[in-house]
Parts: structure tokens; sequence; C-alpha cells
């Protein structure tokens, strides 16, 4: 079975790694949209553009289940391709608000995610069906994506850090008993976050929820209902990274994320 996974860049292997983690043994497909990234600050009709044109060759590679490994990309198109490609099972990727709403301490949830994803009406209609209007604040974070992608990301601690209490600033963090990290590339930074939040006060507990592992689970189950079966058997296991610009560096923080997972990397030039 050819499995396909989507992101306008790094964040959707953070994802993969989860599935890898889970279980997860086929062809995968890892298509990084390197040459459009960042999605979440760019014109909505044109980012709608290139994610299509990008599914579309996913489902020339014969990848079916696809997962959508990008809030943003989700937010703005899971619809529409559920429509056009009803052959095609699609998982998308959305903040983890449920998972925080659900907790039995929960206090106020503070969402972070990419100025696509915080517009759209996707979130604000989850929010509103979960009945957590007063309880929920959305902030856009868009720099923590161009630091994942950036070769030095390791080096960039300080800046990192610098920029997510500028996030927090004028916030009283004791009023919030979760962050929910709904943008795929933000979960790169989870060690950073619990920094700044121990810097702040050594006993804050803020729980920081992402949605990997749901996404995980919801794929071995998508494909067990695809082959008729309740339990998960594993194939030979591929890893392919396809990207759309020529950037030695997007493999280099693949294989740091993967952990040196055996891979083939193919670009993918237009
Ligand atoms: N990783 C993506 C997301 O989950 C996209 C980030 C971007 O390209 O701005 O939203």
């Amino acid at each position: 079975m050819n499995i396909g996974f989507f992101d306008s860049g790094l964040g959707g292997v953070a994802v993969l790694k989860e599935a890898l983690d889970t279980g997860l043994s086929e062809n995968i497909y890892y298509l990084g949209d390197t040459k459009n990234t960042p999605y979440g600050t760019k014109d909505e009709n044109f980012v709608k553009e290139v994610i299509n044109d990008n599914i579309n060759y996913l489902i020339g590679l014969n990848c079916n289940p696809i997962v959508i490994a990008c809030n943003t990309a989700t937010s703005l198109c899971i619809k529409e391709l559920r429509d056009k490609y009803p052959e095609v099972k699609f998982i998308g990727t959305e903040p983890a608000v449920k998972v925080a709403a659900d907790a039995h301490n929960s206090k106020k949830i503070l969402v972070l995610a990419t100025t696509i994803t915080a517009k759209q009406e996707k979130l604000h209609a989850l929010i509103k069906e979960l009945d957590i209007d007063s309880k929920v604040k959305i902030l856009p974070a868009d720099k923590l994506v161009l630091f994942a992608e950036d070769i030095d990301c390791k080096n960039k601690s300080k800046e990192v850090e610098e920029y997510i209490n500028e996030l927090f600033e004028g916030l009283d963090l004791h009023e919030f008993s979760h962050i929910v990290l709904g943008c795929t590339h933000f979960p790169l930074f989870r060690e950073n976050f619990a920094n700044v939040i121990h810097t702040k006060d050594e006993n804050l507990k803020i729980d920081i929820v992402d949605g990997a592992k749901g996404i995980a689970k919801n794929l071995i189950n998508t494909i067990n209902k695809l082959n008729n079966r309740d339990d998960y058997i594993k194939q030979n296991k591929s890893v392919t990274i396809i990207t759309t610009s020529n950037k030695p560096e997007f493999i280099v923080r693949v294989n740091e994320i993967l952990e040196n997972e055996p891979i083939k990397t193919d670009i993918k030039l237009r």
C-alpha cells in the first residue's frame, strides 16, 4: 500500500515519526513543498492552488490514504479534496483543542497556529462545537515555521525562546492549563516551550499538546478498514522523501527528525 504524507515542509515529518513509532510499515511517500513554505502567511488562493497540485502528485503515485500532516492545508482544503477525490481517504490534522477541553482540570487553553489556520472557520467551528469559546485564546506563531525550516535550527534555541517569550507577552500563564500546538512544525520546539514556562515559574504546570499521536492512530485504523481487518499487518517499509525545490538541507533536517530511519530522497522540481 502506498501511503502519502504531505506538509509545506518539515512539520509533517514529526507526524510521520510518530506513525513509524506506532508501527507503520508501508511504502511511504513524504512530500514537503519546500518551494512554497511557509504557507501560513501567504495568500489563501495561492496556497490552495499549490496544495491541490501537490495532492494531485501524490494521487499520481497511487497514494491512498493520504495524511495531510498540516493544519493549514487541512483547514483550507480538506473538504474540497474529499469532494474532488471520493476514492481517496484523507486524514487531516486539526489543532488538538478537544484533548485540552476534555482534560478534567482544564482552565484556559492557548492555541498557537499559523495565521491562516487561526483565521479559518474550521477552528472557530470546532471551538464553538465544544462550547469553550470563553476559555480559548488563539495566537498566530508563524515565525516558528521559519525557525523549524532553518538548517541551523539546533543552534537557534536562544532566538526561538526569545520569540516564544514575545508570544507570551501580556498573558498571565497561570490562567492556562494547556497550550495546543496547532501547527505540525511547532512540536519541534516542545522543549523550548517547556524551558520558557519553567523560567517564568518553575512550579507552573501547563500541558503542551499536539495531534500527532491521534493522527498516527487514525492512520492505522484507516489502513485496517481499507484492508478489511481489525489488526494491522506490517508490510515492507520504505520511506521516500520528495521535495519541490533543490534543498539538500531539508534532507539533513528530515534525518535529524526521523533519527536516521533509512530513507530514499527524490527531488521533484518544477
Ligand atoms: N506545518 C503546517 C501547519 O501545520 C504549515 C506551516 C506553514 O507552512 O506555515 O499548519
